[in-house]
């Protein structure tokens, strides 16, 4: 067991549990000798380490109190892993989970119907095991187009209303920042399940209060993490897990648009650029996705100093401006000190006078990664050797192999999979609380002009929770 960073009033504990993410096979690699060694070789019989892992406790079976609910569940489409080619005479991919037997479905309901929740309900419909069966958005003619659309028998303006409710397991937290901690903590007091976009908040005060309110109420929450399932990070954290990097000593986080600030540069709402409604910029916004990416590659490390500098610098339409009433950061810098000697470093830019940054990347003493695509860089009799991956090809076998991997498709599929106890959840909350305390520790750094502690964040650390 151990005390996370956190918090100013009474600390989370989490528990060091193993982590089922891990993989069976590193196949097809164009790669060296000693990765083709690995081809075809078990998980079972490799050693994981112990990773942290949130425990919130949820009974397997969702549907309990309701067994008529159980029904069969849809066949999950191969999507983006159809076999590779189609004259493909490998083996055929065993059923998914749900084909051939009945699965517990989880019930959901929806706060906020947006752009973001408009993927999620069409996501939705290939996660075996779901039903989306309410949801609420204060905006009566969006929510009348998406309950018809995706056939929603429930709909209220009032979400307390839909959190109320006997038939719904699970809540999907669609809204902006400010409003993620308000609802999700009444949707866990209310017993239900959440699901949350990220940021997890918008202040880490408030991040922390979920974090409390999960563990207080036994109830699972998770954040939105897509990059986390990305065959690429997920062939990364194997390669990191069997020790291919030697000891890895930094990571880096960075995340490049070179005009993409929302709404004032096109897409988007003002909502994601005002601190009233989003408390953060590029940090919050695309940041949170590269630096949560890179504290679960080394192995979710506790933080320990941050440091960085935030800027709005580059010109935008002056009358986007003024309407989107823009006062967030469109460029943000970090280096951070983490637990075990470890350090990360970032930059995230929504707008930069620059063609690109380089990929978000980890270093060891005995080779590093470059993600996405992901490469492999090591030396092979003293010659330094850059190396690529099949990552698609080898992640479509993997599948083949364990159709426990749907679960780890997207975001959506791991949260359901959770839910259903199909598999050990990645600790989300953990790893985008450790993300809020980063990118407010910039905010601080910037402020105080030094670095700062995680306890100095905690303790300056205000409320941007809008009450409802
Ligand atoms: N849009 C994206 O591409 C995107 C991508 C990833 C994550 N996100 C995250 O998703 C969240 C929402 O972003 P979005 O783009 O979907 O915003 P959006 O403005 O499109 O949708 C928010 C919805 O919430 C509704 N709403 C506001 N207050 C409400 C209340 N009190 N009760 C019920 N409904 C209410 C609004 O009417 C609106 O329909 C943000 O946290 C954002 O960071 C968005």
């Amino acid at each position: 067991m151990v005390t996370s960073v956190l918090p100013h009033a009474k600390p989370i504990r989490f528990e060091h549990k193993k982590e089922l993410i891990n993989p069976n096979i590193v196949g097809g690699l164009v790669a060296p000798p000693p990765f083709m060694l690995l081809g075809l070789v078990h998980y079972s019989t490799l050693t994981l380490p112990v990773v942290v892992q949130v425990v919130l406790r949820f009974a397997p079976t969702v549907d309990a109190r309701n067994p008529a609910a159980q029904v069969q569940a849809p066949i999950v489409q191969a999507g983006r892993r159809q076999q590779p080619t189609a004259d493909h005479d490998g083996p055929k991919p065993p059923p998914r989970i749900g084909q051939n037997r009945a699965v517990n479905t989880v019930r959901v309901g929806f706060v906020g119907v947006g752009q973001i929740a408009q993927h999620h309900l069409r996501t939705y419909r290939d996660v075996p095991g779901v039903q989306v069966v309410a949801a609420c958005d204060t905006d009566a003619a969006a929510l009348a187009k998406s309950a018809s659309e995706y056939n929603i028998p429930f709909t209220t303006g009032d979400f307390r209303e839909l959190i109320a409710r006997d038939d719904i397991d699970a809540v999907d937290v669609c809204l902006h920042n400010n409003l993620h901690a308000p609802v999700t903590i009444a949707a866990l007091e209310a017993g239900k399940h959440v699901y949350c976009e990220k940021p997890m908040a918008g202040a880490y005060v408030d991040a922390v209060a979920m974090a409390q309110a999960a563990e207080r109420t036994g109830k699972k929450l998770s954040i939105q993490l897509s990059t986390l399932y990305s065959p690429h990070t997920k062939l990364a954290k194997r390669l990191i897990e069997a020790g291919h990097l030697g000891k890895v000593y930094h990571a880096r986080s960075t995340g490049h648009r070179r005009r993409g600030r929302p709404y004032v540069d096109g897409y988007g709402t003002s909502s994601f650029v005002r601190k009233a409604t989003a408390s953060g910029g590029a940090l919050y916004d695309m940041g949170v996705y590269h630096i949560a990416m890179m504290l679960h590659l080394l192995g979710n490390p506790s933080v320990e100093r941050i440091t960085g500098k935030t800027y709005q610098e580059t010109d935008m339409d002056p009358g986007r401006r003024e309407l989107g009433k823009y006062d967030v950061e469109e460029l943000g810098l970090g280096f951070v000190r983490l637990g075990g000697g470890l350090t990360l470093d970032i930059v995230e830019a929504w707008a930069v006078h620059q063609s690109s940054f380089e990929a978000p990347s980890v270093y060891g003493s005995k080779g590093g990664l470059k993600l996405d695509p992901l490469s492999y860089f090591t030396n092979l009799e003293d010659v330094p050797m850059n190396a690529t991956f099949e990552v698609e090809g080898a992640d479509w076998r993997k599948h083949v192999l364990d159709p426990k991997q749907q679960w780890f498709d997207s975001p959506q599929h791991h949260w359901i999979g959770g839910l259903l106890g199909e598999i050990e959840m990645i600790p989300t909350a953990e790893l985008a609380l450790k993300t809020m305390l980063i990118s407010e520790g910039i905010y601080l750094s910037e402020r105080l002009g030094r670095e700062v502690t995680p306890e100095e964040v905690a303790a300056n650390s205000v409320s941007t929770a809008i009450a409802l």
